[in-house]
């Protein structure tokens, strides 16, 4: 049955409509016009569709539109609005981490609800955060460095 599910979407009040079983992801990419999530598996199980939902990382293709009402959500297209998103996607760039870029909107998002939580994690927090994230391409050397640059500029900028 078509609803409009009402709740904020990168600092904005949205109310899409959809069938409220529609996945998360599809009324992102396909209804709002967002395109940084990305669907790989459709199944939880490769991270392409990350999206932070209140504080937590989430998969966007299992999440259903009728679960999101009054949620606060961010997608990557929101990373540039929020300290630590900005300073993620510097730290990406100037590691040149990730070769396709497929994966890469996910793993933002792992990362950024991370440094939201723990801004000083060590390596191995890293690694457990982006556990449900693949990168086909191999590219994980340069993403854990990114993120590890990532924290180390947002220390240098803290108060
Ligand atoms: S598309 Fe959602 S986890 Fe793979
Ligand atoms: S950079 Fe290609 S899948 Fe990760």
């Amino acid at each position: 049955m078509t609803t409009s599910v009402s709740f904020h979407l990168n600092g904005l009040a949205v109310s899409p409509d959809a069938d409220s079983d529609t996945p998360l992801l599809f009324v992102l990419r396909n209804r709002l016009g967002l395109k940084a999530a990305r669907f790989g598996c459709g199944n939880e199980e490769c991270g392409a569709c990350v999206v932070e939902i209140d504080g937590r990382a989430r998969f966007a293709c299992t999440t259903p539109l009728s679960a999101l009402a009054g949620a606060r959500l961010t997608t990557a297209e929101g990373l540039p609005d929020h300290p630590i998103g900005a300073a993620l996607l510097a730290a990406f760039a100037q590691e040149h981490a990730g070769q396709c870029g497929y994966c890469l909107s996910g793993i933002l998002m792992a990362a950024f609800v991370l440094l939201r939580a723990n801004p000083t994690p060590d390596r191995a927090s890293i690694i457990a955060a982006l556990d449900g994230n693949l990168c086909r391409c191999g590219a994980h050397g340069g993403i854990l460095r990114a993120v590890e640059r990532a924290v180390a500029s947002l220390a240098e900028t803290a108060p």
